[in-house]
């Protein structure tokens, strides 16, 4: 009948809360919500922001995500550079940089929000995004909070929430941390953070590399060595590639890069596999050696976006193996630097049918 969709505009309105998945990270921001067809939307952003003054009403405005990187380089602030925000001033600049993404999408109000928290240990930090994420438009049925590493894992497993059921180990592979858990039916065991193994350190390292495989000639910061590693970087089936740098007294000058990036990513595995194997594996196995036992028969999940890498599964599961003379299997979600946000966003499902 034709006026079908009205009545479905209708019901709409009456309908229950919108579950909302949501991840801050240091470097992106991932929000994913139902769209009207029932598809998953998601929202992908830089986690950063600018403001300005509006020239005629002299209020001030917020600029953020790729258009605030691009436009005001000299003054766009990274605030989670750290993971969390770590002060006042960082949860203002936070809460600011969240409204407008949530303003800008018209995320509704009537929603139910899971958002996922990294593994760190800074109270003030976790409190400081719980109020981002509590005091924002969104979320006035329910707000909860679900591990990164456990969100990420979920689309791992199944279409649904089968890995809350599982007993296994995650790995999430991050900006500013890498960190590796146990979990047992959705209970975090024994787990482990280090900042000093992070994809900005291969960043710095691609950086680094690059001046010494141009012999000085090339200069590039590590927003452009992150492109490049987002871009190129792969465990398998790496190729060599050319880029140009314009000269400053005018000229262009393009260089080949055949090492740098996969020199930087070969050596950022080791030292996963080493953290992973010589001090994650050791301290959950004295923790719980029964999960330890279990959890290693069945495949490890990496998550984070450094899993996004082509061919870190196989080389991890390889490396692992030697390592550990034993072997073992690996796996990653589909899209791993959205997993996180989908994974809560399932969470957030769930709850919301459950009110
Ligand atoms: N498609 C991709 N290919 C390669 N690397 C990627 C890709 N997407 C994201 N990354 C890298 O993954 C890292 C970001 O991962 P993620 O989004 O899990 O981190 P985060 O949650 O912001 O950081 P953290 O939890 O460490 O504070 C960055 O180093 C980024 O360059
Ligand atoms: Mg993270």
């Amino acid at each position: 009948m034709s006026n079908d969709s009205e009545a479905d505009d209708e019901s709409e309105g009456t309908e229950g809360p919108v579950p909302i998945g949501v991840k801050l990270g240091s470097t992106r921001t991932v929000i994913a919500y139902p769209g009207e067809d029932g598809e998953l939307e998601t929202i992908r952003t830089l986690t950063c922001l600018a403001t300005y003054d509006d020239p005629l009403t002299g209020e001030e405005r917020v600029l953020y995500g790729e258009d605030a990187a691009r436009e005001y380089p000299d003054r766009v602030q990274f605030m989670l550079r750290s993971g969390l925000p770590e002060d006042d001033d960082r949860a203002d600049l936070t809460k600011k940089f969240f409204d407008s993404v949530v303003e800008e999408n018209d995320l509704p109000e009537n929603s139910g929000v899971v958002y996922a928290i990294p593994t760190i240990d800074n109270p003030d930090g976790l409190e400081n995004l719980s109020s981002v994420i509590e005091d924002s438009a969104i979320g006035d049925a329910l707000v909860e909070s679900y591990p990164e590493s456990l969100c990420g894992s979920i689309p791992a497993f199944g279409d649904d929430l089968e890995a809350i059921e599982e007993i296994f180990i995650a790995v999430n592979m991050g900006s500013t941390n890498l960190e590796a858990s146990a979990y047992r039916r959705g209970e975090q065991l024994a787990p482990f953070t280090t900042g000093a193994v992070t994809g900005n350190e291969v960043d710095r390292m691609i950086a680094n590399y690059v001046e010494e495989e141009t012999q000085g000639r090339v200069n590039i910061d590590t927003q452009t060595a992150r492109d490049y590693k987002e871009e190129h970087g792969d465990y398998l089936d790496f190729e060599p590639f050319t880029d140009i740098i314009q000269q400053p007294g005018g000229g262009s000058h393009e260089f080949t890069i055949e090492r740098s990036v996969t020199d930087a990513l070969d050596e950022y595995l080791d030292e996963v596999v080493e953290e992973f194997s010589n001090t994650f594996l050791p301290e959950l196995a004295n923790d719980y050696m029964k999960v330890y036992q279990l959890a290693l028969d069945r495949p490890i999940v990496l998550t984070g976006g450094m899993a996004c890498i082509p061919g870190i599964v196989e080389e991890f599961e390889d490396r692992v193996s030697d390592e550990l003379n034993r072997e073992v299997e690996a796996t990653a979600p589909g899209q791993a630097d959205l997993a996180a946000t989908v994974g809560a966003q399932r969470i957030a499902t769930r709850l919301v049918e459950n009110l």
